[in-house]
C-alpha cells in the first residue's frame, strides 16, 4: 500500500493552546480515512494544516513524495489536494456544467480567450465538456447539467462540490463533516458515491464525521484524536472498541 499523505509530528499551538500535539499520520491512497474524535479534539485544525491554510509550529507534511510544508493553500491545491467548501454565491447562478467547467484546470485565463488563441481555447473547451460529462455521469447528476446550482438539493449540492475537486484534477479530496445536516437517506447515497469515486477512479478521501453510525460503514482506516493526539487507529471495529476511544467520548458527554 502507498501513502498519498504523510504528517509527521506537527505541532500546532494557538496561544497557549496545542491544539495538535506531535501527530503523526499516513494516508493510504484509495483508501476513505476518518479523522474521529470529541469536540476540540483538532480534527479541523489538522486539515487546515495538510491544506495550508494553518502553518505548523513543528513536523512535516509530505503529499505525493512532495514535501509540502508551509505552501500556500492555493499550491496545495494545484497540486492535487483538494478541499470542497461552499459553493460561493456566484456559482450559484451557474448551470451544473458550467460549474464544473470553471473548476477545470486547464482553464484558460481572460488573455486566452483573445482572438489569437481562440481556436485553443474552443478546444481546451471541448476538452473540459468531456471531462465534465464523465464526472457527472459518475456522480448520476448528468441529467442535471443545464439546471442552475441554486435549484439543487443539499445533498445534489454536496455531490457537484465533489464533481469540482475532480474536475480540478484532485487525488486527495479532503472534506469537514460532509453529510452534516443531511438526511439519513441521501446520507448514505453520498458515501456509496463516495465508496464508488474511490473504486473506479481511483480517488483518495480523508474525511472528519461525528455520525459514526452512517460514516463507518464506508471507511477503510480510521484515526481517533482526542486533545491533539491520536489515540488509536486501525479498521472501525477495532478503533471503535478501544479503551482509549470510548473513553474519550464519554469524557464529552459528562
Ligand atoms: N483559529 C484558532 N484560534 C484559536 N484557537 C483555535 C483556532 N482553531 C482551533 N482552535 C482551538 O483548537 C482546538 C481544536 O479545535 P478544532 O476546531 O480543530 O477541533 P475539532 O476536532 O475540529 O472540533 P469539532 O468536532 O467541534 O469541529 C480547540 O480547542 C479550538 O478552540
Ligand atoms: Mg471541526
Amino acid at each position: 500500500m502507498k501513502s498519498i499523505l504523510t504528517i509527521y509530528n506537527v505541532r500546532k499551538t494557538f496561544g497557549g493552546l496545542v491544539a495538535l500535539d506531535n501527530i503523526s499520520i499516513s494516508i493510504n491512497e484509495r483508501f476513505i480515512t476518518m479523522l474521529i474524535g470529541p469536540n476540540g479534539s483538532g480534527k479541523t485544525t489538522l486539515i487546515n494544516v495538510v491544506t495550508g491554510f494553518y502553518k505548523p509550529d513543528r513536523g512535516r507534511v509530505i503529499f505525493d513524495g512532495r514535501d509540502i510544508t508551509g505552501w500556500p493553500p492555493h499550491n496545495v491545491y494545484r497540486a492535487g489536494m483538494v478541499r470542497t467548501f461552499q459553493i460561493p454565491e456566484p456559482f450559484q447562478r451557474l448551470t451544473v456544467l458550467e460549474n464544473l467547467m470553471t473548476a477545470y484546470r486547464g482553464n484558460p485565463g481572460e488573455s486566452l480567450l483573445r482572438a489569437p488563441f481562440k481556436r485553443l481555447w474552443q478546444r481546451s473547451e471541448e476538452d473540459a465538456a468531456e471531462k465534465a460529462f464523465e464526472i457527472l455521469r459518475h456522480l448520476r447528476l448528468d441529467h442535471l447539467w443545464d439546471a442552475r446550482a441554486y435549484t439543487l438539493s443539499g445533498g445534489q449540492m454536496k455531490l457537484l462540490e465533489i464533481g469540482r475537486a475532480l474536475m480540478s484534477g484532485a487525488r486527495l479530496i479532503l472534506m469537514d463533516e460532509p453529510i452534516a445536516g443531511i438526511n439519513p437517506v441521501l446520507a448514505h447515497e453520498i458515501f456509496e458515491h463516495l465508496r464508488n469515486l474511490r473504486d473506479k477512479l481511483g480517488v483518495t478521501f480523508l474525511l472528519v464525521e461525528h455520525r459514526l453510525e452512517i460514516a463507518l460503514k464506508y471507511t477503510d482506516y480510521v484515526y481517533a484524536l482526542a486533545a491533539g493526539r491520536v489515540v488509536a487507529e486501525g479498521k472501525p471495529e477495532i478503533v471503535m472498541a478501544d479503551p482509549r476511544v470510548i473513553e474519550s467520548y464519554l469524557g464529552e458527554v459528562s
